[in-house]
């Protein structure tokens, strides 16, 4: 299908200001003009600081954590799609696990938040996946399917071919447990199936799916070397030179 377009780190609520620039500056330092896009998801503090840095390398992009659902308003702490668009945001990791388990996300509100972030011109990695119980129970393309059914399935197509697809199953996050190149493909090519029976075979096998859940650099190689795996979604990982520049460079 597609080939390897991009990895993408997570660095969740991990690194100082200063930490976050000396990272980034340090993993492009080491990685020179990466094969594929590379992203860094830093903390919202970060955003502009790294927005500084990779503009002025080719390949690098910089991408929030998460954004609010309304345009404006008093919803103290939250940041707005127009508000991270003007400040050079390229991408916006929406509906994490993280996100749903510790702060009541649900697919309905991602699908705003989507579409909100497409209209202000950002870019949206949207995270679907399930939980351990729903896979042993057999039950985790009929999940993952209602997620991508509810989160994307209302956008146009002009809409859908900007957004990125993140399969993390929750099993494999943060756990040390990665899917294997298997079950990883097996999820990708379903739901790439779902974007084609939507949205018709063009946009389906252009749609980047990236696998995440405990992607290191002596598993990337295989993960990456699935068809449907058109890169990672790394967390941990992604937090130190050592183990992220492997990951960019793998093939
Ligand atoms: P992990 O996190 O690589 O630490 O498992 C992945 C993620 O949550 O995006």
């Amino acid at each position: 299908m597609t080939s390897r377009t991009m990895v993408a780190g997570n660095w969740k609520m991990n690194t100082t200001p200063t930490q976050g620039k000396a990272l980034a500056e340090d993993i492009i330092a080491a990685a020179g003009t990466p094969p594929t896009k590379v992203v860094f998801g830093v903390p919202a503090i970060q955003l502009m600081s790294i927005k500084e840095i990779t503009a002025q390398h080719e390949g690098y992009f910089v991408a929030a954590q998460n954004m609010h659902h309304k345009d404006n308003g008093a919803y103290t702490g939250e940041l707005s799609a127009a508000m991270l668009a003007d400040a050079g945001v390229d991408y916006v990791i929406l509906g994490h696990s993280e996100r749903r388990e510790y702060f009541g996300e649900n697919d309905s509100l991602v699908n705003i938040k989507i579409n909100k972030a497409l209209n202000a011109g950002l870019l949206p990695i949207y995270c679907c996946g399930e939980k351990l119980d729903i896979r042993e129970a057999g039950n985790h393309e009929m999940i993952v399917g209602k997620q991508i059914e509810q989160a994307l399935f209302s956008l146009d197509p002009a809409q859908m071919e900007k957004v990125v697809i993140a399969y993390e199953p929750v099993w494999a996050i943060g756990t040390g447990v990665t899917a294997s190149p298997e079950q990883a493909q097996e999820m990708h090519s379903f739901i790439r199936q779902m974007v084609a029976n939507q949205f018709g075979d063009t946009i389906a096998n252009s749609t980047t799916i990236l696998y995440g859940g405990s992607v290191k650099p002596d598993n990337a190689e295989e993960l990456f070397g699935m068809e449907d795996v058109d890169g990672g979604l790394v967390g941990g990982a992604s937090l130190s030179v050592e183990n992220f520049v492997p990951i960019i460079k793998a093939r």
